[in-house]
């Protein structure tokens, strides 16, 4: 495993990677890893010669009331687990050497960073859009991977790469879950036993969902409503948005047309844990 800290090295490893003509797939990651991201790295090692595993948690996509400094970091285990998922390489710079003295320019993505987590999280998606820009460019990947589990995260970062001309092929991975339907996030550590037994309600109410359009329901609020009250009977957790939206735009439904692709997304916490997750429904 080779276990680059610095840009410029990185740079230079990918720009011999390419010389000697071999395909490089990116998997940007803020470490702590877990089976979600194994299976990124996966399917980035069945589509690249090298795999290259970002691991840097970006101070840029957290609000100053989130959990920067408590976000779990271990640098040796993630290695181990990237190595075992078939990763070639881990990138895992400082954040001096990211943001050094000095830094001032950001990407900022338009509509689609705008509802949702936009909302939520002011600042998020500027943040996430810069890093990934600058991952992109430092190690020059033919291919990056991402996970369904940040929706709007795919649709934001698939608009800049194509806005921006990354000239990247744009892979994106199904959430993965535990056996009881809770999405895997890093976030889920933070979970006390009693709000860990409740979490999976949030996959039961987006099931719910797709059974309901299934079965001919065509309204967007109707949908939104019975997803609410599904994780109300289900938990104590407090529901920040159920959204149903076009899965391309993020334009909130009113109506279901048919041939559209749905996006039903969630954000509710748990205690102090704020979880999200989604269901990509085919009208
Ligand atoms: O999804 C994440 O872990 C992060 O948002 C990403 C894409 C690695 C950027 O920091």
């Amino acid at each position: 495993m080779n276990i680059i800290r610095e840009p410029r090295l990185m740079q230079r490893e990918s720009d011999g990677l390419r010389a000697a003509g071999k395909r490089i797939a990116l998997v940007p990651t803020m470490g702590a890893l877990h089976a979600g991201h194994e299976a990124l790295i996966r399917e980035a090692a069945a589509r690249a010669d090298a795999v290259v595993v970002s691991v840097f948690v970006n101070p840029a996509q957290f609000g100053p009331a989130e959990d920067l400094s408590r976000y779990p970091r271990d640098l040796e285990r993630d290695t181990a687990v990237a190595a075992a998922a078939g990763a070639s390489h881990v990138f895992a710079p400082g954040v001096q050497a990211m943001y050094p003295v000095g830094y001032q320019t950001y990407v900022t993505v338009g509509d689609v960073a705008l509802p949702l987590e936009g909302a939520a999280r002011p600042g998020h998606f500027r943040g996430v859009a810069t890093v990934v820009a600058k991952l992109l460019n430092i190690t020059r990947p033919h291919v990056s991977v991402f996970g369904q589990k940040d929706a709007q995260q795919v649709v934001v970062l698939r608009r800049m790469v194509a806005d921006l001309d990354f000239g990247v092929e744009f892979v994106v991975v199904p959430t993965v879950r535990e056996e009881d339907g809770l999405a895997l996030s890093s976030r889920n550590a933070y979970l006390s036993p009693a709000e860990r037994a409740q979490a999976p309600v949030l996959y039961r109410a987006l099931r719910h969902a797709g059974d309901l359009v299934r079965g001919g329901e065509r309204r967007g609020a109707a949908l939104a409503d019975a997803v609410a009250g599904e994780i109300a009977r289900g938990s104590t957790a407090a529901v920040e948005y159920v959204a149903v939206t076009d899965a391309a735009t993020l334009e909130p439904l009113a109506t279901l047309a048919g041939g559209r692709r749905v996006l039903v997304s969630i954000a509710a916490r748990f205690g102090s844990t704020r979880l999200i997750d989604n269901i990509l429904l085919d009208v």
